[in-house]
């Protein structure tokens, strides 16, 4: 097979992001190495035109796009529509998606919880929150999951999770360092490749 159809049966993806972006930034790497290869980062997409990741990833040469807050949904649906985006990935992504919205995406939206569900996750459960209620509770071991998107917070299928201990000492934002270290910013690109693959099968049995 030449190059140019390897490129073209790579799945099209879209990463929606509200804030500093180092989980994007991981997958910009993975992309760079090599390792996620199945798939294709095509543009990033926020609701906050503060976000840095929106920076990261115009220095890696892919689109940014701010959508409105208002009618975010609609807006985010036609955008995904015009750039033929077959999976979505929230990589720090604050908002909801309704269940309208995940219905239309079965299989197709992953996200990275910063915990081992079912442990300290749901709605109220993001950011340090997360670490706080695992500290809270005295938890000897935490960690972070990839799942599929539903309509339930936190509540689609498992693809990939992985342990992080926690030790004395430990505060909020110690863990949630080294959450993402020994585990999110490896979790995530695995995960993608997984299903970007999977996703880059289905749609050449369809061809
Ligand atoms: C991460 O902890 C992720 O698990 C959670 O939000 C945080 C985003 O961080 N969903 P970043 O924007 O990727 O740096």
């Amino acid at each position: 097979m030449s190059e140019m159809e390897n490129r073209m049966d790579r799945t099209p993806i879209a990463v929606l992001v509200s804030g500093g972006g180092t989980n994007l930034q991981a997958l910009i790497d993975a992309q760079e190495s090599g390792t996620l290869k199945s798939g294709v980062l095509r543009v990033v997409i926020s609701a906050n035109p503060r976000a840095f990741a929106l920076e990261r990833a115009r220095k890696a040469g892919i689109e940014a796009l701010v959508l409105p807050s208002a009618g975010f949904e609609q807006a985010l649906a036609e955008a995904l529509e015009a750039r033929e985006i077959d999976m979505i990935i929230l990589a720090g992504f604050m908002r909801i998606l309704s269940a309208e919205f995940t219905s239309r995406w079965p299989r197709r939206i992953l996200n990275i919880h910063p915990a081992l569900i079912p442990s300290f996750c749901g709605q109220g459960y993001y950011g340090l929150k997360v670490h706080e209620a695992a500290l809270a509770r005295g938890v000897k071991v935490t960690g972070a999951t990839v799942h599929y998107v539903n309509e339930i917070p936190d509540g689609g299928e498992i693809i990939l999770q992985k342990p992080v201990e926690v030790l004395p000492g430990d505060t909020p934002e110690v863990l949630q360092r080294r959450v993402m270290e020994q585990a999110e910013w490896i979790l995530l690109p695995q995960a993608a490749e997984l299903v970007a693959a999977e996703l880059a099968a289905k749609g050449e049995q369809n061809r």
